[in-house]
């Protein structure tokens, strides 16, 4: 009978840790599961592809697999002018999202529409398809789903591609993985916080908005301004493009790291980037020597910088 109270004192702990995982994450989990997502959210993981961080499609974090997001006004199969539409392109081979290869994680509502009217499940992989988000009204509800277009307007990845022009390509689900590899969430949230934060960053999301995402990169310590909306404060791709380059050339005192190796070796225009004679110059700017800032190279379409500012911008 020496081991009486241990074994009670285990029970009790069993039963503690027990119901503390319980309301930790199942009652959480309950919870998501019954949850739609919303358009924002269709929106969010069509553009970053299966997975914005570490998988298998992408080990190094290249952002290998991903699609790219297009603002077309010309329909690819017809040819005929169209409202300006959101499409989003899956070149052959590139991995699906979460909510397509699992429709049940879209919530009800949305993954019936989807299936139904939107034949998502027609969608295939290995010859890839265009996919655009839209919305039907329910008995007075504006419900979102996934149209596969290639199935429903005969729209191929490659012609959808096409009728974009350069900076109409947005390289979102490149940009995230960028911003998850660089780390950019260990001072910045995406998340703003339920306190006056919201008055300054705006509004909050809603937990439909991220449903299949993964990871959710909200951050936790925050020692930068929250980026939920960032993109809708600032819009302007040369200030991105600079604050990139070198924070310092727009915010003097930014603790913010500068990220100019991300241009990679040559600009938009092919020429090789001369890093050093850059810095050189910048020095002498920054000492007062020079009254301009040297000129930040464009970054070229294909290079990390490009999909980084992307994502950002991206942020409304
Ligand atoms: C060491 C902390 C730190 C890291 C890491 C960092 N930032 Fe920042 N960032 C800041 C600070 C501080 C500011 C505010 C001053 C400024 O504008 O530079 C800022 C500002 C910004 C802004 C402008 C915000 C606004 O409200 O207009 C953007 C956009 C941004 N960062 C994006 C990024 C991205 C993307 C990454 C990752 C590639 C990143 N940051 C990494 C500290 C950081």
């Amino acid at each position: 009978m020496a081991f009486r109270e241990y074994k009670i004192g285990a029970r009790m702990f069993g039963l503690a840790f027990g119901t503390s995982m319980f309301i930790t994450l199942y009652m959480p989990a309950v919870d998501i599961a019954s949850v739609s997502v919303t358009s924002i959210g269709l929106d969010r993981q069509l553009s970053f592809g299966r997975v914005g961080g570490f998988s298998y499609e992408d080990p190094f974090l290249l952002g290998w697999s991903k699609p790219i997001t297009v603002e077309i006004t010309t329909d690819p199969k017809t040819g005929a002018g169209i409202e300006p539409t959101r499409a989003f392109v899956y070149e052959a081979e590139t991995a699906f999202p979460n909510g397509i290869r699992h429709p049940r994680i879209l919530g009800k509502g949305p993954s019936a529409l989807s299936l139904d009217k939107g034949r998502m499940s027609e969608a295939s992989e290995d010859i890839g398809a265009v996919f655009i988000v839209r919305e039907s009204n329910q008995d007075g509800v504006m419900v979102p789903y996934i149209e596969n277009a290639t199935a429903t307007r005969g729209w191929m990845p490659e012609a959808t591609l096409a009728k974009a022009s350069d900076s109409q390509r947005l390289h979102v689900g490149k940009g995230k993985i960028m911003f998850v590899r660089e780390g950019c969430w260990w001072c910045h949230t995406l998340l703003p916080e339920e306190t006056q934060d919201w008055q300054y960053f705006g509004a909050p999301p809603m937990l439909g908005d991220f449903n299949g995402e993964s990871p959710t990169a909200f951050g936790s310590d925050r020692k930068a301004p929250d980026l939920t909306h960032v993109g809708s404060r600032n819009s302007s791709r040369e200030w991105m493009t600079m604050h990139f380059f070198n924070p310092r050339l727009v915010q003097p005192h930014s603790i913010m790291p500068r990220y100019d190796y991300l241009w990679g070796e040559e600009d938009a225009k092919g020429n090789t980037i001369d890093f050093d004679g850059w810095r050189t110059a910048y020095t002498a700017y920054a000492s007062g020597e020079s009254i301009y800032p040297p000129e930040v190279p464009v970054p070229a379409a294909d290079s990390e910088a490009r999909a980084l500012i992307d994502f950002v911008l991206n942020l409304k």
